[in-house]
């Protein structure tokens, strides 16, 4: 190959380089955009925007390619070649979250889609069974119709606040505040701009206040006041079904989430919506978290001896997804009343028995269709602590949430986890047990 050939491939590269891989992705987010927009013209990603982004595109310049292909480059073209490096990996990067933006988007426009083909498939229903194979009940019911004069104040509230008709909801009074301080803080780290706390007394109202949180304090109502005012979690904790009752009626989908809980992505990205409800779950695997069979021996029995059980471990009432459908909001009823007529019982078995009991004799079991939430991604203190920092594999792995549901001392797990998962700090969970004694 003689020094000409050289010359010409070296500047065959260059014309590639001049047009590969920057209009390859410019093109891909054109089409991603556009089927995005044929879908949803609304919340397009303006053409503004992108247009600017097409014009910033920096050009690989002419004479600089020409002094490439001689391969005779100078100590100028090798910083000029440099800077425009540079720009170039500073431009892809832009393109790639705006990229990832789309997908994000797109993925959610899949899911409406979806649900939406699901309940028109219900509507338009031929009532005869397909063959084998063919027969599909959707879980998704339709959402209710927004009541919006139910309640004003909140309604406004949540126009403001709320993403795509979501909010992620916690509930506080004055005694849980330091762990309050540490929700608010990694909401806001993670950037979840959709989220409000209910506050349950003026000290809170003024925390959040002083910390720059959206804060809703209801209109007053001797009873549940009162009970918001406890210092006994229990009692507190039984009022959210009934105060997230109005979220629903407004047409709003809910997370619920205690306030020992620290979000390190935003949960709504993990979301399914194809249920009623997504909750968190006791589990601690997949058999306990998503369901198994499990024998139960009764030696009187002798040949029948072996029973076989199904077994789930409980749902967790403290981090919860509600989409705003009639089940939903009887679920809530249920709890809330049967939580009101004996005040003594653990709102998260009510909430379960509600949940999965069926109907029988003198009994009439709710229907509403569940989801157990992923336990590696809304991962309980059970699984990080006895499971997951032991694990090469998991301990790699970002959750969404860490939830310390298992463990009395939460603010120093909770202080733990940032330390491990935002800080880096790879012996920062060491000094904990895996339970408690
Ligand atoms: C191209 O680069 C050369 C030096 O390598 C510089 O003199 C010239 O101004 C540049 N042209 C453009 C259009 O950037
Ligand atoms: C490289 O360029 C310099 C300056 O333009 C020139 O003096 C030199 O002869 C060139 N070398 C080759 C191998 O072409
Ligand atoms: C894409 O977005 C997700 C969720 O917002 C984020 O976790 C991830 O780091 C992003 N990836 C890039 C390359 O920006
Ligand atoms: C979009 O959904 C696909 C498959 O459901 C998933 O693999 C991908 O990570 C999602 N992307 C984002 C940015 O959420
Ligand atoms: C647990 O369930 C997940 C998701 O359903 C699956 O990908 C995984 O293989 C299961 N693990 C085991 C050990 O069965
Ligand atoms: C990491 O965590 C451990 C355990 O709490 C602590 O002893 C250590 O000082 C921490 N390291 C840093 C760099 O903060």
């Amino acid at each position: 190959m003689d020094a000409e050939d050289d010359a010409r491939m070296s500047s065959d590269k260059c014309q590639r380089i001049n047009e590969s891989p920057v209009a390859v992705v410019i093109v891909m987010v054109f089409l991603l955009c556009f089927a995005y927009a044929l879908t949803y013209p609304h919340e397009f990603l303006d053409i503004a925007t992108l247009t600017r982004l097409q014009d910033s595109s920096p050009k690989i310049n002419a004479s600089l390619c020409a002094s490439l292909a001689s391969l005779n480059l100078t100590k100028p073209d090798i910083e000029s070649l440099m800077e425009q490096n540079r720009r170039l990996s500073e431009y892809v990067t832009m393109l790639a979250v705006t990229l990832n933006q789309t997908t994000v988007t797109l993925n959610r426009t899949t899911q409406e889609r979806d649900n939406a083909q699901s309940l028109l498939s219900i509507m338009i229903e031929d009532r005869k069974a397909g063959p084998l194979g063919t027969v599909k009940v959707t879980p998704t019911n339709p959402t209710v119709t927004p009541d919006e004069f139910l309640n004003p104040r909140l309604s406004k509230m949540l126009e403001e606040v709320a993403v795509r008709r979501e909010v992620l909801v916690v509930m506080s009074n004055k005694f849980a505040q330091e762990k309050l301080e540490l929700w608010v803080a990694h909401v806001k780290r993670v950037g979840i701009p959709n989220y409000l706390v209910i506050a349950l007394d003026d000290e809170t109202v003024a925390f959040c206040g002083q910390n720059d949180a959206h804060v809703y304090r209801r209109d007053p109502d001797q009873k549940i006041d009162s009970i918001g005012k406890s210092d006994y979690a229990g009692s507190v904790s039984g009022l959210k079904f009934l105060v997230m009752r109005e979220f629903l009626q407004l047409g709003y989908g809910v997370i619920l989430s205690d306030v020992d809980v620290i979000h390190l992505q935003n949960p709504f990205n993990h979301l399914y919506r194809d249920c009623d409800i997504e909750s968190m779950t006791d589990g601690h695997d997949n058999g306990t978290a998503y369901g198994h069979i499990e024998e139960f021996i009764d030696p009187d029995m002798g040949w029948s001896s072996s029973i076989h059980t199904t077994r789930l471990w409980v749902y967790n009432s403290g981090y919860f997804y509600l989409r705003p459908t009639k089940p939903s909001i009887e679920l809530l009823d249920r709890v809330w009343t049967r939580m009101d007529q004996d005040p003594g019982q653990w709102d998260q078995d009510v909430y379960n028995e509600e949940l999965f009991f069926p109907s029988h004799p003198g009994y009439s079991g709710l229907y509403a269709s569940k989801r157990s939430m992923d336990i590696y991604q809304f991962m309980n203190s059970k699984v990080l602590f006895k499971f997951a920092r032991k694990d090469p594999a998991l301990r790699k792995l970002l959750p969404a949430v860490v939830h310390v549901n298992y463990h009395p001392d939460k603010i120093e797990r909770m202080r733990g986890v940032i330390d491990f998962y935002v800080n880096g700090n790879e012996t920062a969970l060491d000094p904990f047990t895996d339970g408690t004694f």
